[in-house]
């Protein structure tokens, strides 16, 4: 198991290129199985949940090629049963269920268990298949979705913490093939939806109001192969800037898409930050002054959950008291134990952080919980004194491409050490 070790004190400088979305392109692969033809999806990038989900779709019997960020995905005949083993390691494995239901019209795969950032139920996924008229049968550990036909229908997706991304993926890649047209209410308005929408259309669905709150399909009898680039990873990106924030003087990102990113870089620039946008770049650079915070994270177009914990550290140096509700994810706090280990001063109420500011963080061992918390805590580091050793990075892995080479190419000092 890798572990990361950061020497604090470093400042950045210089360009970095933004990958392919993780959570635009997993759907996107799992979308291939609706049609027989071949699908070629460029700009993937080279994550290990990416891996995880193009070896189920080996397992589940497709043709699957890579090569330097463009993946060719063949379903001719498929399974319906993806292998327990593989869809444990990933929770984002749960959006095969849509693509297999539609085509066909029946799926089961592992519930996902526990999840360290709080509970995660796909009850909104099955109410959804229900709606399209699929039997739900939960079973030693399994789900399975079961459709004579699938039927159009109403369907409100809005649950108690708001959309559901990955339910409204799922419920529009059964409905792309049922009979009649399915309206979505309460939609995900991300634009990773949106990016799935724009690749099952290139492969001949009807779907109109992706990005909005209510997405109307039309069912069609069968779909055909297409091609399709993957959006910039906004959360990357995001990454990038906070971590610019941090300690850079001047950093801009290229390949990236500066609308998604507003929920983001609007609240850089209340700190103080100096924002320049253009075409397919950003621009951050030292302001004059660092004000404190207070974000609330919620679903797009709101300050995104997946950066709530990069914004805590960039947060935990800055002057004053900074507040950050979490109302996506309200148990998302790991970080914050560990980030106190460094000498913050943060205390927890509920899915609130009150963050008071310090001057400095000291490196220390740190344990990374999840994906976006092991980013956070790479991100502390580079601003501590010492060094900040961030042990599990399997984690960091699952979502981001080189993160510390491409930190290093900005300047940065991370090693990455076999333990
Ligand atoms: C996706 C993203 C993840 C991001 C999250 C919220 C992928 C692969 N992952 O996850 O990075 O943090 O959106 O932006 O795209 N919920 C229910 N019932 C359900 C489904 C969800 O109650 O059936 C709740 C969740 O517990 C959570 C909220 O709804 O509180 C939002 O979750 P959801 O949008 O579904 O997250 P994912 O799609 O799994």
């Amino acid at each position: 198991m890798d572990k990361i070790l950061v020497h604090g004190g470093r400042r950045l400088a210089g360009t970095v290129r933004i990958s392919g979305s993780k959570n635009s392109a997993l759907p996107i692969l799992a979308a291939a199985l609706l049609t027989k033809e071949t699908c070629v999806i460029s700009r993937v990038p080279d994550l290990s949940d990416i891996h995880y989900m193009l070896t189920i779709l080996s397992e589940l019997g497709c043709e699957v090629e890579r090569a330097s960020g463009v993946v060719t995905i063949k379903a001719e005949n498929v399974d319906t049963e993806a292998p327990y083993d593989i869809v444990r390691k990933m929770r984002a494995s749960v959006c095969i269920l849509g693509p297999l239901l539609g085509r066909e019209k029946e799926a089961t795969v592992s519930l996902p268990g526990g999840c360290i950032i709080g509970d995660r139920p796909i009850d909104l996924h099955l109410r959804g298949f229900e709606a399209l008229g699929a039997a739900v049968r939960v079973q030693a550990g399994n789900v399975k979705v079961l459709a004579p036909e699938l039927r159009g229908s109403i369907i409100n997706l809005r649950g108690k913490f708001g959309s559901t991304v990955l339910g409204t993926d799922n419920v529009m890649m059964a409905a792309v093939l049922a009979d009649g047209t399915t309206v979505i209410d309460g939609a995900a308005e991300e634009p990773e939806v949106v990016d799935l929408a724009n690749f099952l259309i290139a492969m001949g669905a009807k779907i109109e109001g992706a990005g909005t709150r209510r997405i109307i399909i039309e069912g069609v009898k069968e779909l055909h192969g297409a091609e399709h680039e993957v959006i910039p990873d906004r959360i990357e990106a995001g990454t990038f800037l906070v971590a610019a924030a941090i300690c850079g003087d001047g950093v801009t990102l290229i390949r990236v898409e500066p609308k998604h990113l507003l929920a983001v870089t609007e609240p850089l620039a209340q700190a103080g930050f100096d924002i320049e946008s253009g075409r397919e770049k950003i621009t951050i650079r030292p302001g004059a002054t660092r004000r404190a915070l207070k974000l609330d994270a919620h679903p797009y177009p709101g300050f995104p959950t997946d950066m709530q914990a990069q914004m805590c550290a960039l947060l935990a140096t800055t002057d004053g008291i900074s507040v950050v509700t979490d109302n996506v994810f309200p148990q998302r706090f790991m970080h914050v134990a560990e980030l106190k280990r460094m000498g913050a001063n943060i205390e927890l109420q509920g899915p609130t952080a009150i963050i008071h500011g310090v001057e400095k963080l000291g490196g220390a061992p740190v344990m990374a919980s999840d994906l976006r918390a092991s980013a956070a805590l790479v991100l502390a580091g580079l601003h501590a004194d010492g060094i900040t050793e961030v042990n599990r990075v399997y984690h960091i892995d699952r979502g981001y491409e080189s993160i510390d080479e491409k930190l290093n190419a900005l300047g940065a000092e991370i090693e990455r050490v076999k333990v």
